[in-house]
């Protein structure tokens, strides 16, 4: 059973899920203005990553008992200027949800919560990924200044090399 607090707090992030997921859309919409569609590609798959990380979560809150009460979504930033700015703002954007994820886990052990601390655990990992993934793609934009179609062949591999989320994960 979820305490109140997990409850509202485990609400709080499925809303910000779906936050990442409309802000790389946005993102994935500026990138298709500049031409990048393979970057743009990138970021539409980082898109429906993010919504099934909500769904997820979703799933969790009905199984434990909980209540989902979804929370309103900001409007994201549409503004880049470049294919780097984009990359630096999502690095930025996933450090955030490693410290929201982290939030949540230290709620679970001061409710002595182990399920719900268990079920973090894929999240956790999940950041280590994307922080990764994502550090990566700054830094190949960072190499290639000027060289968009160098960076478009080099994001196309990443895309090619993206493995989906394995249904059994998705518990849905
Ligand atoms: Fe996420
Ligand atoms: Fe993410």
């Amino acid at each position: 059973m979820l305490s109140r607090e997990m409850n509202e707090k485990l609400n709080a992030q499925i809303t910000h899920e779906f936050y990442s997921s409309y802000l790389y859309r946005q993102m994935a919409s500026c990138l298709n203005l500049m031409g990048m569609t393979m970057m743009e590609s990138y970021f539409v798959a980082q898109a429906d990553e993010e919504r099934q990380h909500a769904i997820k979560l979703i799933d969790y809150v009905q199984k434990s008992g909980g209540k989902l009460v979804l929370g309103a979504i900001d409007a994201p930033a549409h503004d880049f200027k470049s294919a780097l700015a984009v990359a630096e703002a999502t690095l930025e954007h996933e450090k955030g949800v490693t410290g929201r994820i982290h939030a949540l886990v230290a709620q679970a052990e001061s409710d002595k919560d182990y399920s719900t601390r268990s079920y973090l655990q894929w999240y956790i990992d999940e950041q280590v990924e994307e922080e990764a993934s994502i550090m990566e793609l700054v830094q190949l934009t960072r190499m290639a200044g000027d060289n968009l179609l160098g960076l478009e062949d080099r994001v196309e591999k990443l895309l090619k090399a993206r493995t989906p989320i394995p249904a059994q994960d998705l518990g849905v």
